[in-house]
């Protein structure tokens, strides 16, 4: 295939969708699928078989359409009409959509999401353009949308330091977690010597509540794969992989639909698009450690090895895989590279904030109305997120805290909802972006509880081969369920301070040396919380059960709690437990406190 064929093959497409009277977009993301889309999708295509409307009638199943809460989501497309989105639909709403909307022309009103709904209004669709209206299996639907002629013009108008010079440009910065220059590093890659060199794809996306990678990977695979291919011509390489965690079939599934379309048309293999350029690109499936998205462990996992961090220099990009310089940039971050090239590096850097450029994903989860996948502006508030667009938070609870950049990441609380969100920004918070999960909690949440919810993760996924993180993650994690079960002691907070500091500065990667920063952003907007739990053995969230009982509390009560449980027949351990009523959150203080005994 050459560009006149890509051009043809688009205007085919292009024909054939405009043939239909009326569209019905189906999204078949995993949070749909996951409530029901699969069924909802089943009766649409049985409503139309049965009205014998498939000629006017197309059924596109597509990708994420954005507010998965609201799921399964269907959008009617009628030509010369608005879109109407529908909220979640069930097989018997699917059917009316189709013999009342499709057909009859009158909407079901009930089910229709609110066309003014601030969810969509403050986004800007940049590397989401696709996500929701194409269907991602088709080569010919992301075609249509202009798909491959960002490669077609780099291979046949650039040269490749032109296309590192024009990612430098547009400010693009990695977006898997610690914003490195997109365009410098393409450049280090290009200019390393080396008879191979090597692109991956990052999609391992361990982060508790993040899904932005997922999302791209299932609904625009194409887009990823040609960010990856533009990738492979600037830096010289002739192979490319993209790494995606095990968890997510449905995206390896499409992802390799996709490579294999590509391939059979010449969009991907060798001499792409009629040129002197080769590039294959392979799918690797990882079993689901948070560490495998480390880069080095990742290489070492790609490799057939155990996956497990080097220490660095050298970087990937001088010594990779096999020891070859290696290009790895996330998933999001190719996810960039087609609009970036398509209207240019200024028009690209003209969005965003100074030293943050473009937009950027965002998972949206926990207390707000609507939880979604969310694409931003750089320097959007916080508030703005989840006010405006998440609908704010439920059941007129206050705000109390976002978590941004999972357990690498640190919690943004209420006096800043007006920070607006950026590399710069969210460090100076104690934060970090992150890769883009964001979980709003609301006043209900305990702070301690929630840094032993990420300390719990970090201890659990840490690869044990160094010890600060090996020991320090568990260290840390006794110290806050201690707090979190009213045992600790005063000395415990420096103590947990300490190990912060000691296993940030000497981990071996980046797992160990940002595990801690959860503890230390929760210390500094709420340290009075951790204080209550440890002096005062209460949690006003009502959160934490302070099943173990202070010291000197046990002496004096225990003669009675013992006859009360002989009296009850129970075991005398039983009596040991702090009865139920005083595990509420309303417990007072004992009288006596265990570190003073
Ligand atoms: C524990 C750990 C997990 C990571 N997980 C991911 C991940 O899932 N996806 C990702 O792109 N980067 C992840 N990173 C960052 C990568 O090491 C690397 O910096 C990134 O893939 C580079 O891509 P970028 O420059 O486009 O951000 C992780 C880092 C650490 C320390
Ligand atoms: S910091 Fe933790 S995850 Fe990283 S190498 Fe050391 S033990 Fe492994």
């Amino acid at each position: 295939m050459n560009r006149a064929d890509l051009k043809a093959m688009a205007q085919r497409e292009q024909d054939r969708q405009k043939s239909f009277r009326c569209r019905l977009l189906c999204c078949a993301s995993t949070p749909c699928l996951s409530s029901g889309a699969t069924a909802v999708q089943q009766a649409l295509e049985e409503a139309v078989a049965a009205h014998k409307v498939d000629a006017e009638v197309a059924i596109v199943s597509t990708g994420c359409m954005g507010p998965c809460s609201r799921g399964p989501m269907v959008t009617v497309q009628m030509q010369g009409q608005d879109d109407v989105h529908y909220e979640n639909v069930t097989p018997d709403i699917a059917r009316r959509i189709v013999e009342e909307h499709a057909i009859g022309n009158q909407p079901v009103n009930e089910k229709i999401m609110p066309s003014d709904l601030p969810f969509f209004a403050k986004q800007t669709k940049v590397v989401l353009t696709n996500s929701g209206v194409i269907d991602p299996e088709r080569l010919e639907d992301y075609v249509a949308r202009e798909g491959y002629s960002a490669l077609a013009y780099v291979l046949r108008e650039m040269k490749p330091d032109e296309v590192c010079a024009e990612i430098s440009k547009s400010g693009l910065r990695g977006r898997g977690g610690a914003g490195y220059p997109a365009g410098l590093k393409w450049d280090l890659v290009r200019k390393a010597p080396g008879e191979k060199k090597y692109v991956i794809a990052n999609g391992d996306e361990g982060d508790p509540g993040a899904y932005m990678d997922r999302t791209l990977m299932e609904s625009d695979p194409h887009r990823v794969l040609e960010g990856v291919a533009i990738a492979g011509y600037a830096v010289g390489a002739d192979q490319g992989y993209v790494y995606v965690r095990g968890e997510y079939p449905v995206a390896a599934k499409r992802l390799e639909k996709a490579i294999r379309a590509a391939e059979r048309r010449g969009l991907l293999g060798s001499r792409v698009l009629d040129s002197s350029f080769s590039f294959r690109i392979d799918i690797r499936i990882g079993a689901g450690a948070f560490v495998c998205g480390e880069e080095t462990a990742l290489m070492q996992s790609v490799m057939g090895r155990r996956g497990q961090p080097v220490p660095r220099p050298p970087f990937p990009a001088q010594s990779g895989l096999w020891g070859y310089p290696t290009l790895i940039n996330n998933v999001e971050t190719f996810g960039s590279i087609v609009p970036i090239i398509e209207n240019g590096a200024e028009w690209y850097a003209g969005g965003g904030t100074e030293k943050s450029r473009g937009t950027k994903i965002f998972a949206l989860a926990g207390k707000v109305n609507t939880t979604g996948l969310i694409e931003v502006p750089m320097g959007i508030t916080l508030r703005e997120i989840v006010y405006d667009i998440g609908g704010g938070i439920p059941g007129d609870r206050q705000f109390k805290a976002a978590q941004t950049g999972g357990p690498s990441g640190g919690c943004i609380p209420a006096e800043h909802l007006d920070t607006p969100m950026d590399y710069e920004h969210l460090k100076a918070l104690g934060s970090i972006m992150g890769s883009g999960g964001l979980i709003v909690m609301d006043d209900a949440s305990c702070m301690p509880d929630v840094a032993k919810f990420f300390m719990d993760f970090c201890a659990d996924e840490s690869c044990g081969k160094c010890v600060p993180c090996r020991v320090g993650t568990v260290q840390m994690l006794r110290i806050l369920q201690r707090i979190t079960n009213g045992s600790a002691t005063p000395e415990d907070l420096d103590t947990l301070q300490e190990l912060c500091i000691m296993v940030r500065e000497t981990s071996l990667c980046g797992l160990g040396q940002s595990a801690p920063n959860p503890i230390l952003s929760t210390l500094r907007y709420f340290r009075e919380e951790y204080e209550e739990h440890v002096n005062q053995h209460k949690c006003s969230a009502g959160v934490c059960q302070f099943t173990e009982v202070p010291v000197m509390e046990l002496i004096e009560e225990l003669p009675r709690r013992i006859q009360a449980s002989k009296a009850a027949s129970g075991p005398v351990e039983t009596a040991l437990k702090r009865p139920p009523d005083k595990a509420q959150r309303s417990s007072p203080a004992p009288k006596i406190k265990a570190s003073k005994g």
